[in-house]
């Protein structure tokens, strides 16, 4: 192997990686890590999501308005997806409101499809990749934490930029979207029969980047001996 994402004569090999998890798991920024060691694309496919919340809260529309949820889904551009514009608290409740509606969620699948059909491959991070978006990914990683662990974390990284919050409306935020995931209909947050999990509960970021990679490497590996 002369390349992270392993050989197949001289032709380097396509790498599709879905990461799927519960709000604040770290998937996000295991995601960017692994995009980064192993040289491919990433999409965090949740400020699509958010760019659809945040249009709807931004021209002061409900955000069950569902017609205006789908045009805000159809000129969302993946190319220009502000993370920090789209990183606020209300932004997130709306988006785990809009991504109930399966019209939405078609608008951004195939737009996140697309993405992902790149000739290299790609890293997406979610909620359904592996199991709708990517169900033919060469990896699936399914990255999961106790709420408790998720909430503290999310409290460290508030303060970390210099903000304040309460561990307990942290975590009871954190209950909610999570029973939104699960309990939707269409696309529920579920891990894929054939994903590894990876409970980080008791793992650091390195730990859990280190352990992603093995799981990865192993694939990798299997694939060039085949
Ligand atoms: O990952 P995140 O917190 O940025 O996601 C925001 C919301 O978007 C989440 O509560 C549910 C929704 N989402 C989804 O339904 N499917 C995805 N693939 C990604 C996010």
């Amino acid at each position: 192997m002369n390349n992270r994402r392993g050989t197949r004569g001289s032709m380097t090999t396509r790498l599709t990686i879905a990461i799927d998890g519960p709000a604040a798991s770290g998937k996000g920024t295991l995601a960017r890590r692994l995009a980064d060691y192993y040289h491919l694309p990433h999409l965090d496919t949740g400020l699509t999501y958010r760019a659809v919340g945040h249009a709807l809260l931004t021209h002061g529309l409900p955000l069950d308005n569902l017609s205006a949820a789908e045009t805000a889904a159809r000129q969302v551009n993946l190319a220009n997806l502000d993370r920090e514009l789209l990183s606020a608290h209300d932004v997130a409740e709306a988006a785990s409101k809009v991504a109930v509606y399966p019209t939405v969620r078609k608008i951004l699948v195939d737009k996140q499809r697309a993405f992902a059909a790149q000739p290299g491959g790609a890293v997406l991070d979610g909620r359904d990749i592996g199991t709708v978006v990517c169900p033919d990914a060469d990896v699936k990683l399914y990255v999961t934490a106790s709420p408790e662990v998720r909430a503290s974390r999310r409290l460290r990284d508030i303060q970390s930029r210099g903000g304040t919050a309460d561990l307990t409306e942290i975590l009871a935020d954190i209950v909610r979207r999570d029973q939104r995931d699960v309990g939707r209909t269409d696309s529920p947050l579920r891990a894929a029969s054939d994903a590894h999990l990876l409970d980080t509960s008791e793992m650091s970021i390195e730990a859990a980047f280190q352990a992603a990679r093995s799981i990865i490497d192993a694939v990798l590996a299997k694939r060039d001996e085949a």
